[in-house]
């Protein structure tokens, strides 16, 4: 190992020790039983199975059965659609934004709402596990602060988005072009110093906003370097719509690309289920993640993005809770069904494999991780973002390190999770 250990550098070091679960790999669990892990300067400097002679005077932290795992990244949520969950999800897309989505919206004037919801919505991602996350607030940036100042009191990390609306909504959710691009540049301005939380330029959808505001939101994250989230083909009617809307480009996601919204800085496209061949071709970017938000998708009855196809493809997917039209914000909840709507498409469709539970979990922490850098994995050199799970069921003793994690994933709540650091500090 590289280091020469003298007082001072041993004083950086925190070991714990436990059963390591992680996905280096898309294919496999790796898994550390019994072994040490040793944080240096909020990172991995490795695992072992038998703890080096030179580390023996530090003081080792022993989470004895239970098994530590890398803590969540949620890649597409709504704060403010947090008391939405499981509410009105009769309804399809456009008539659910209309009919109950506009509306819940609106009550974000308010800061003492805003504060009261918010305060609710990111204990809940912290009670879960969820230690990052892309987050959209509303129009209005007073509330859209007092998310950001929830998020750091619970110190935990997130990029957040103040949300443009030009056009097609009721008239207390629009701005004028100019009011909307004024109010993101300052929401950018006032949030572009933190180290664990920032601005995010999210545009609602296209349908949402003129050519003017995109064609300026575009060239706003040029100049400025800040990444994108946004919706994409997420229903059929609303495809439809988009195409009324932009005859001149060629697709949906032509719609961002032209406006230098897809893939020029790192870009969020929630859903992206009803996508043309050449769509699909385009989406093999690096900077682009499709985030699959299963459960939201089977509420609103959208329908199921084809995920493994997309990831033999080579395109990165993301996984998101999106709630309010998903309706649980626990991360194991959307890995599970992830697993089960890509069954359900292999029971229509034999030729489409199914997502394996390891391909679920690297796609809820390292794939989904990579938004924020190195974070998601055990592996060397990577920050140590974790979570540590022990049921208080007697019986789950019985089960090996990787059954108590699928367990954990099927059957667990937040109540298993006993511990959980970001960056290598206990949160
Ligand atoms: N498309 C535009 N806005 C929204 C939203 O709030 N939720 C979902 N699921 N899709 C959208
Ligand atoms: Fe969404």
């Amino acid at each position: 190992m590289i280091i020469e250990v003298g007082d001072e550098i041993l004083n950086d070091l925190k070991i714990l020790k436990g059963n390591f679960i992680f996905t280096k790999e898309k294919d496999f669990f790796e898994i550390h039983e019994k072994s040490f892990l040793i944080i240096k300067n909020k990172r991995v400097l490795g695992i072992y199975k038998n703890l080096p002679k030179k580390y023996e005077p530090i003081k080792v932290k022993d989470y004895k059965d239970a098994i530590i795992i890398p803590s969540f990244v949620d890649l597409h949520v709504h704060a403010p659609q947090y008391l939405q969950q499981g509410v009105g999800l009769d309804l399809e897309l456009i008539d659910w934004l209309n009919k109950y989505t506009f509306e819940n919206e609106m009550k974000f004037v308010n800061e003492n709402y805003a504060k009261k919801i918010y305060s609710a919505f990111v204990k809940d991602l912290y009670d879960n596990g969820t230690l990052r996350s892309c987050i959209f607030g509303t129009i209005h940036n007073n509330s859209n602060q007092i998310l950001i100042e929830e998020i750091k009191k619970r110190k935990i990390s997130a990029f957040v988005g103040k949300v443009n609306m030009d056009q097609n909504a009721p008239e207390n959710l629009l701005q004028t072009t100019d009011d909307s691009l004024k109010e993101t540049i300052e929401f950018i301005d006032n949030n572009s110093k933190e180290d664990l939380i920032k601005p995010i330029i999210t545009p609602r959808f296209a349908p949402s906003c003129s050519l003017d505001l995109l064609k300026k939101l575009g060239d706003l994250s040029v100049k400025k370097k800040i990444p994108v989230q946004t919706h994409l083909s997420e229903n059929k009617d609303e495809v439809k719509w988009v195409k009324s809307l932009f005859p001149s480009n060629k697709n949906y996601s032509d719609v961002y690309l032209k406006n230098q919204l897809y893939g020029m800085e790192k870009t969020i496209m929630a859903h992206a289920i009803y996508l043309e061949e050449e769509e699909i071709k385009m989406a093999k970017n690096k900077n682009v993640y499709l985030v699959h938000c299963p459960d939201a998708n089977i509420n609103l009855s959208s329908g199921i993005m084809p995920v493994t196809k997309y990831l033999d493809m080579g395109i990165q997917v993301g996984l998101g809770s999106d709630v309010g039209a998903g309706h649980m914000i626990s991360m194991t909840n959307t890995i599970k069904s992830a697993i089960q709507s890509s069954k359900i498409r292999h029971i229509f469709n034999n030729n489409e494999r199914i997502l394996t539970e390891s391909e679920a979990f690297y796609l809820a922490t390292k794939l989904n991780g990579s938004f924020f850098g190195k974070t998601g994995s055990f592996e060397k050199g990577y920050l140590f973002d974790a979570i540590v799970i022990d049921s208080n069921q007697n019986v789950i003793k019985e089960l090996s390190p990787l059954e108590k994690l699928e367990r954990f994933i099927y059957c667990g709540d937040k109540n298993d999770i006993i511990a959980r650091y970001l960056e290598g500090e206990e949160v």
